[in-house]
């Protein structure tokens, strides 16, 4: 607890988040668009007076460890570690608990002892003297680039490994299964890879994930085995290599991704150093996400053969989606990567820089693959593109395509169009999820945003006997905001209005209510107009209060007289209703 005030204390929340995304100084607060849900116009607000942030739109909120956490999707301890080391605060007395975040870190910590056992393999015993050379010679890798990607080989022993973590660093069996290091086999607990070299596989925040391992030769059934999903590694949620290019794709604000690990190596090798690999074909959602909080731009270079094809337009439209610009790296001669590079560096180097936009890609491939002379042709080649280019979010860019595309197959421009219109609305016309953010009650908005009103005023108390004056009788329907707007009266009633005094008197369930309220973005009002306006809300609400208590009365009324119907006697309880509904309804009348 002690260690953790210390590192909060430390880290301010504006200069930490405004690491990740760029914040806008906005009255006493900084906003901007919001980096967990999807949004126009900026509703997340960091506030460095309490070193809190709020998103008005998803409604998602907290301190510089939670927003750590969501940003990269960590657990607490990890970004307690992260902060920590910001802060240069040394954890000592920190125990995890037996929690998911701490099997997480364990599998870290084995996975880490893995590498480094793997790699001393592979350098230094002779068991490894084979793949060694195998990736001296003929992958022509140098020693220091293994070493940078920390590459290694699993011997044929097959229970090498196990026996090293369990005798000599004391893990247990179930620990080297959890983490995917180790396969149950009857009774015994042997190595999960056998004679393959591996490439271990880091998050971005270099925490070992995994492993891919390849066969020497190309004899096995299977080039490459991954390690299967653990608890930290998923299939589709790592690039290869980003640890290490992160910051070169940073500052180039473009990442090449290519297909293989072997592709990346030799990149980063002959000085191509912002690449990373998708290990197989199309890119996920989760990697264009991760992709994009590093460059705008992202070339593909894929093999091109049709799974290389394939995966280029199943990632286009996700790259689309996520804003990201896509160009695609056409090497000559069919050569992957590692090939080319070794052929010939230049003529590597010359393609990644004349990297072509993805739309002018497919188009030029289309054409070539059918005759646009044809009208049957110009029907292929249009199917085939206007689903991508009726994409494109940005509609100059879009225009600029489809222009291109009615000059190509030497079409109107307008007949072009109405096809678009037609392969838009058969995409829209497929069920789409619902959005499930809640609507909130017209009521629970104003009381938010009287609350927030009273708390970010400046002369309050007056303002506030009128809004009790005007709310008497009622009560906000969000007990929250009504336990805040109460203990704002009482304050009041005693003190002169200090918010930080105020906020020490308020019980912790009330505090992210009293975040929200402080955070919300509000105009600048004159104090004649912020009273004005103070008013028209309470006056607001109350006719909401009014018209629901009506409701609820004439909804009583009607059930009693229901039941009823057969007895010609006056009901005194139904008298009462009925007086009581005149008298709320009255209360309605405009002059009132
Ligand atoms: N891959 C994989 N699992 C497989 C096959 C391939 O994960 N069973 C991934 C690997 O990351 C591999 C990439 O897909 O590097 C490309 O596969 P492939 O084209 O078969 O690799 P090559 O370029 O032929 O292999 P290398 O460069 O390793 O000789
Ligand atoms: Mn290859």
């Amino acid at each position: 607890m002690d260690q953790l005030s210390q590192v909060r204390e430390k880290i301010d929340i504006v200069s930490l988040i405004s690491e990740f995304i760029p914040l806008k100084k906005f009255g006493r607060n900084f906003s901007t668009v919001c980096p967990f849900h999807k949004e126009k116009s900026p509703s997340f607000v960091v506030s460095p007076e309490r070193q809190i942030w709020h998103c008005f739109g998803c409604n998602r909120g907290g301190d510089c460890f939670s927003f750590l956490m969501q940003y990269e999707n960590i657990e607490f301890p990890e970004a307690l570690r992260m902060l920590a080391k910001r802060a240069g605060v040394e954890l000592k007395r920190f125990k995890y608990d037996d929690g998911i975040a701490s099997q997480k870190e364990k599998i870290y910590t084995i996975n880490r002892q893995a590498l480094e056992f793997y790699h001393y393999v592979l350098t230094k015993h002779p068991v490894g003297v084979k793949a060694l050379s195998y990736l001296l010679e003929e992958r022509k890798i140098n020693d220091a680039v293994l070493k940078t990607f920390m590459l290694g080989f699993a011997p044929s022993s097959g229970n090498a490994l196990v026996n090293y973590l369990i005798s000599k660093k004391g893990y247990a069996k179930e620990e080297l299964v959890n983490a995917g290091l180790a396969t149950q086999k009857g009774r015994m607990v042997v190595d999960f890879f056998a004679h393959r070299i591996l490439f271990p596989l880091f998050d971005h925040r270099d925490n070992v994930v995994g492993f891919s391992g390849r066969v020497m030769d190309n004899s096995s059934l299977a080039k490459y085995v991954n390690t299967r999903e653990t608890l930290v590694y998923h299939k589709g949620s790592v690039f290869f290599g980003l640890n290490i290019a992160k910051n070169e794709i940073k500052k180039d604000n473009r990442a090449i991704i290519m297909e293989g690990e072997l592709d990346v190596i030799s990149s980063f090798q002959t000085g191509v150093a912002n690449v990373v690999a998708v290990k197989g074909t199309a890119l996920t959602e989760n990697q264009v996400s991760l992709i994009s909080r590093f460059a705008k731009e992202v070339s593909l270079c894929f093999d091109q053969d049709n799974a290389g094809q394939e995966a280029i337009k199943r990632s286009l439209p996700i790259l689309e989606k996520n804003g990201l610009t896509t160009t695609i790296i056409v090497i000559p001669n069919g050569k992957d990567p590692d090939e080319s590079v070794k052929e010939n560096p230049g003529v590597f180097k010359k393609a990644v820089k004349e990297a072509v936009g993805a739309y002018d890609f497919l188009i030029s491939k289309a054409l070539s693959l059918f005759d646009k002379k044809t009208a049957e042709g110009k029907k292929k080649i249009s199917d085939e593109l206007l689903p991508f280019i009726a994409n494109i979010e940005n509609e100059i860019v879009k225009e600029h395509y489809l222009k291109k595309l009615a000059n190509e197959l030497d079409t109107s421009f307008e007949s072009i169009n109405k096809q678009v219109d037609r392969i838009i609305k058969k995409i829209s016309d497929k069920p789409i999820i619902l959005q499930t953010k809640e609507k909130r009650l017209r009521e629970e908005v104003l009381e938010e945003y009287l609350v927030a009103l009273l708390l970010q005023g400046s002369d309050v108390k007056d303002v506030i006997k009128k809004v009790s004056k005007i709310l008497s009788g009622f009560s906000l329907s969000v007990s929250s905001l009504q336990r805040i707007f109460n203990d704002l009266s009482v304050f009041l009633d005693q003190y002169e209005f200090d918010r930080q005094k105020f906020e020490k008197t308020l019980p912790t369930e009330l505090l992210s209510s009293y975040d929200v309220c402080y955070l919300l973005p509000l105009p600048v009002f004159s104090q004649d107009k912020y009273k004005n306006e103070v008013e028209r809300v309470a006056n607001e609400l109350k006719v909401l209060y009014l018209k629901n208590k009506i409701r609820q009365i004439g909804e009583k009324i009607k059930t009693k007289e229901k039941n009823q119907a057969d007895i010609s006697d006056e009901d005194v309880e139904l008298k009462e209703l009925e007086k009581e509904f005149s008298v709320l309804v009255s209360k309605l009348a405009p002059n009132q």
